[in-house]
């Protein structure tokens, strides 16, 4: 089995939990894809009516391709469900994430979520937070020099996000930092408190008693984690 499959399995077991006539969020990233697709079945093959909305233009894009209609997010009031990937996912199932570079529409469309379910490979469950992978935080362009030193203040390294040479942008039209914290994050609810309150700030990847849900792909079982 390889990584691919363990993606896939995670994706489709949250699938499951989706009900015909739910408004359901499409999340963002490569495990995320294959829940989109089941979702995609579900509406084509199954004749399953439902409402979508995507966390990213990325993902939009992918859902209509797989036959689903995807509304503005304002056009729905709340949802039910969201199905989206994570970087890392700690013993309180809080997370991170935002590698794929949508966290802020991310954080969005969990927050407006009523069973937020996260789908990961077992290779992303860490004891602590900060672990594999760095703290994304979204930036706005204009003094994004001087964020970052603000950022660097916290005890991390910010390395901006770049992609074939160049600044890489959101869908938001933002920066990323990348934050490297050597020891890993002790103290997420305080950490995300400082982060938050650094001007420039737009958002950052910690999803703290976001998942209800967490799918993990193990290499000889599917788990289940529920808050
Ligand atoms: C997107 O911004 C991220 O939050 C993704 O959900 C996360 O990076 C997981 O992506 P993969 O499933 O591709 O690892």
């Amino acid at each position: 089995m390889n990584a691919e499959d363990l993606k896939r399995m995670a994706a489709e077991k949250a699938v499951e939990f989706v009900e015909d006539g739910m408004t359901v969020g499409l999340g963002t990233g490569s495990t995320a894809y294959y829940a989109i697709k089941a979702v995609g079945r579900l509406v084509t093959e199954e004749g399953y009516e439902l409402t979508c909305v995507a966390t990213s233009l990325q993902t939009e894009r992918i859902a209509r391709e797989s036959g689903i209609e995807v509304l503005d997010m304002n056009a729905v009031e709340s949802i039910d469900l969201t199905i989206d990937g994570a970087d890392e996912v700690d013993p309180s199932l809080h997370l991170v994430k935002g590698l794929g570079g949508a966290l802020l529409r991310e954080k969005i469309v969990a927050a407006a979520t009523d069973t937020e379910i996260i789908v990961v490979d077992s290779s992303k469950v860490v004891p602590k937070l900060g672990t594999r992978s760095p703290l994304p935080v979204e930036v706005l362009s204009f003094g994004s020099d001087h964020t970052a030193r603000k950022l660097r203040a916290l005890g991390c390294d910010p390395v901006l996000r770049t992609k074939e040479g160049e600044a890489f942008i959101t869908d938001g039209g933002n920066l990323i930092y990348d934050c490297h914290f050597p020891e890993g994050m002790d103290h997420p609810y305080h950490l995300e408190m400082k982060v938050n309150t650094i001007p420039g700030v737009v958002e950052n990847g910690l999803f703290l008693d976001v998942a209800k849900k967490v799918v993990v792909a193990h290499p000889d079982r599917i788990e289940v984690l529920e808050r």
